[in-house]
């Protein structure tokens, strides 16, 4: 078998985004552009992956995850052949095709780039180049063919004569190369057109006057090759993502009340017969379970949520892990590594951060739980906090099993309450408290009677 070899290239700034970031760094559906051209690449397999990196390089590097991928520096930004030249000396002793791809055209399937290379390979090809037509092909650049259909030559916008402008057949600015003719080629390129850029597009015109086997190859998935180059056409593809992605979980058995207000990340899984209602944004590596009901008004990022799970409206929950048969909201507030244990419940105006609530335990109404670990089958009352800091560092809060939090108890931490204890209303716990204890602050209740009339009457008097 031939080997294949991958080049992605991602070094330039990106001009028309009108950004401090690199072009590739922005994100579709919460995701880096690179990164799905990457992963679209990495099913494919290749020997070798090389990553072309020159603006931002270390920030670009860094959100490249993977086995065997390399990076190629281009230190200056001196047009696509140059970027790819770039990457010559990672293919030393390299014998096989080159693909060719752009690190800003995030809809990239896998199986068009494989489809792609079959033909150039069955065709034995030495230079195949991925061609599609629009009805406005704007600033790609055109290709050009020869009376007998065969392609001679492409030629950017800013190049090409009025009647090439009417070309609508475009180059997607993707590849498929015999390696020794692309190095070879890339050596003879000249930076002679409007940018003063050498031009990637230039070994197609060479492969042809050198009577190599050169073709065109149309795909019909216009869509998917479609690049990035401004903010707008960024905000058109995030709708189309969010289409794609919509419409997936659909299919895999997921209702969404009104699918266009539900946001969906890239990495997100979603379990069979989950209901989604209406505003929902469920961010980075959020999986759901099964038969969960998330009501709506809905910022989820980065939570594991159990099967059977009822989110109730208008929560925040962010790093947070929700047991299966848990219950959450109205108005609730999880982050931080929040941990539900199954059957949990955690109610209105609650908020819990980096604590463990174990299995069937409440805290229904208006609490703070922070840096705590509460066993099961206990109930939190309303008003409860856990004071875990006292400006300097943050304390724990332990609560063992079937403890009674009366409403308005302040525990100041660190503090341990064991089994079985039972806090009295209004109570402010500083020390710990053994198992199956009483524990309250006393405090003469006192009542004046009369009290209100006499207090009415002197303000009265001061008028
Ligand atoms: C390029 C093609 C054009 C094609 C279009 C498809 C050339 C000359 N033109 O134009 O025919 O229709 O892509 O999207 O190739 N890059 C580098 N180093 C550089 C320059 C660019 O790494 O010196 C990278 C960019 O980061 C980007 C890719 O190459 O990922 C394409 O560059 P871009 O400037 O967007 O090329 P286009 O003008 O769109
Ligand atoms: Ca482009």
């Amino acid at each position: 078998m031939e080997q294949l070899g991958i080049v992605i290239l991602a070094a330039g700034l990106g001009k028309r985004m009108r950004s401090t970031q690199a072009k590739v760094l922005h994100c579709l559906a919460g995701k880096p552009l690179l990164s799905h051209v990457l992963q679209a690449t990495q099913r494919l397999h290749p020997d070798r992956l090389v990553i072309v990196v020159g603006h931002q390089a270390a920030e670009v590097q860094r959100v490249c995850g993977g086995q065997g991928i390399e990076f190629a520096l281009q230190r200056e930004q001196r047009g696509t052949g140059d970027a790819v030249r770039a990457a010559q000396a990672h293919f030393r002793g390299f014998r096989g095709d080159v693909l060719i791809v752009c690190g800003d055209t995030p809809l990239l399937t896998t199986a068009t780039l494989n489809s792609f290379i079959q033909h150039h390979r069955a065709h034995h090809t030495t230079l195949s180049v991925l061609t599609t037509r629009l009805d406005d092909p704007a600033q790609y650049g055109r290709v050009i063919r020869k009376d007998d259909g065969a392609v001679s030559k492409i030629v950017e916008t800013r190049d090409a004569s009025v009647e090439e402008r009417a070309v609508q057949e475009i180059n997607t600015g993707i590849y498929c190369v015999q390696a020794d003719f692309l190095f070879a080629a890339l050596e003879r390129l000249q930076p002679l057109n409007a940018q003063g850029e050498y031009y990637l597009t230039d070994i197609v015109a060479q492969a042809v006057s050198a009577g190599l086997p050169t073709q065109a190859v149309v795909t019909a998935n216009v869509g998917e090759v479609e690049g990035i180059n401004s903010r707008e056409e960024l905000a058109i593809m995030e709708k189309t993502r969010q289409t794609q992605l919509r419409n997936h979980w659909m299919g895999e058995g997921v209702t969404l009340e009104d699918p266009d207000t539900v946001y969906l990340a890239e990495d997100v899984t979603i379990g069979q017969d989950t209901v989604i209602g209406p505003n929902t944004h469920l961010k980075g590596k959020t999986t759901i379970g099964a038969r969960c009901r998330i009501d709506g008004s809905a910022y989820i990022e980065n939570c594991q949520i159990g099967d059977d799970v009822h989110v109730r409206f208008s929560v925040v929950l962010s790093d947070s892990e929700l047991g299966d048969h848990t219950e959450v909201g109205p108005f609730a507030h999880l982050r931080s590594g929040a941990v539900l244990a199954p059957r949990a419940e955690i109610g209105n105006f609650v908020e819990v951060k980096k604590s463990l609530i174990g299995e069937h335990t409440k805290a229904k109404h208006l609490a703070y739980i922070g840096d705590a670990e509460i066993g099961r089958d206990a109930n939190i009352g309303a008003g409860t906090i856990t004071c875990n800091y006292d400006g300097f560092r943050k304390y724990r809060t332990k609560i063992g099993d079937r403890v009674q939090v009366g409403s308005d108890t302040t525990l100041v931490a660190p503090i341990t309450i064991h089994d079985d204890v039972y806090i009295a209303t209004a109570t402010t716990v500083r020390h710990d408290v053994p198992a199956g204890a009483l524990v309250f602050n006393s405090r003469r209740e006192e009542v004046r009677e009369g009290w209100t009339a006499t207090k009415r009457a002197k303000e009265a008097g001061k008028k």
